[in-house]
């Protein structure tokens, strides 16, 4: 298995080839990863995603939660970072472009996702792949499904403010670069 060391290394030069696309220097922090997973309802999780794995931090901590199994898919688009966690052999499916979800789950016969985790870096994404991942969430998540994800600003805020019912923020200090997580909540009726 490759070392945690050797995991942030890959990252950093994943990220100096496509800095807007990965967003970040390095993986996050155990702190982020936790205040990510305690806004999750596990009990209420059949289906889940997750889009932008990296090096997978938080999908181990996911599959820690609801096990190995088709329930949970995760997207990573940087085929390194992909064949890592696949290489890891967490027992999850993983796939390329987040914006595929809705294919992936048509042909998985999956009607509705009742969570989603996101740490696409929508703010510094092309504005045309943040409307159109957007969009995607507004067709795959359950009415009263969460997105749980976080960004390096409040950017996003008035984005997720447009298209969720209930936008609630927390900020995460230890971590690189401090976080916001994003707590946002579909309308029950949709
Ligand atoms: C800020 S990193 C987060 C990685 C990891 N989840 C973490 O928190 O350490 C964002 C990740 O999103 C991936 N990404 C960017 N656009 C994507 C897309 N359209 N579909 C899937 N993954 C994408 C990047 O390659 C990068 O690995």
């Amino acid at each position: 298995m490759t070392s945690r060391v050797n995991e942030g290394v890959i990252f950093l030069r994943r990220f100096v080839g496509a800095p807007r696309q990965v967003g970040s220097v390095m993986p996050s922090s155990p702190y982020l990863t936790r205040a990510m997973m305690d806004k999750i309802e596990w009990n209420d999780v059949r289906c889940m995603a997750e889009l932008g794995a990296g090096t997978g931090v938080f999908t181990r901590a996911i599959v820690s939660k609801l096990g190995r199994g088709e329930n949970l898919l995760v997207f990573e688009i940087d085929p390194a970072l992909k064949a890592l966690i696949e290489a890891e052999h967490l027992g999850v499916a993983v796939y390329g472009d987040a914006q595929e979800l809705p294919q992936i789950m048509r042909d998985r016969n999956i009607r509705q996702l009742d969570c989603v985790v996101s740490s696409l870096p929508f703010a510094v994404l092309p504005p045309r792949v943040t409307a159109a991942i957007l969009d995607v969430l507004d067709k795959t998540l359950k009415p009263g499904g969460k997105l749980i994800a976080y960004q390096y600003s409040t950017h996003m805020k008035p984005y997720f403010e447009k298209r969720f019912a209930n936008v609630k923020i927390s900020f995460v200090l230890r971590n690189v670069p401090p976080a916001f997580v994003y707590e946002c909540t579909k309308a029950r009726e949709s």
